[in-house]
């Protein structure tokens, strides 16, 4: 099913230098991506993206650590997008990602892992609202689905 989820690439990706292969990766994987912008995270927003976190113990360095620098947010659109690029990411703490998955390959640690990917359909489903306007989403057809 043709699903479209959003990625943040965090603040250690965007500090690292990182951006550019993570987004290789996708590309190379033939994802479509629909819409791709920098931020700068305010609290209203962190709070609203994490709010599910807020009792817990780890959730102001969380809040700190996204203000830290600006992220990009992505809206990328694929067969069952959700899964797959969470496969692509693979384990909230980079220990225990696999290896060749991108927070193996590249996170240093649980709040350093790079990315955020929308967990389920309907997460996505919110979380692009929360970080695009509908405007800000391009819905073209890729050279590679036509038939020339
Ligand atoms: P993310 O997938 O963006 O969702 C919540 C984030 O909280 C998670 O990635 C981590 O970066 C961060 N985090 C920090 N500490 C923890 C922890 N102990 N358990 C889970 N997530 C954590």
């Amino acid at each position: 099913m043709l699903q479209t989820t959003l990625v943040l690439l965090k603040p250690d990706c965007v500090q690292r230098n990182l951006m550019g292969q993570v987004i290789a990766r996708f590309e190379a994987k033939g994802l479509t991506i629909l819409g791709m912008k920098m931020m700068q995270l305010d609290d209203a927003l962190i709070n609203e993206h994490y709010g599910f976190l807020a009792d817990k113990p780890f959730f102001p360095a969380i809040v700190s650590y996204m203000k830290s620098s600006p992220i990009v947010a992505m809206a990328i659109r694929w067969a069952n997008a959700v899964p797959t690029i969470r496969t692509m990411s693979w384990a909230t703490n980079p220990v225990d990602a696999l290896p060749g998955t991108i927070r193996w390959d590249f996170a240093l640690s649980i709040d350093g892992n790079i990315m955020h990917a929308s967990d389920s359909l309907e997460t996505a489903n919110e979380e692009l609202k929360r970080f695009f306007k509908e405007w800000e989403i391009f819905d073209y057809e890729r050279l590679d689905n036509k038939v020339l």
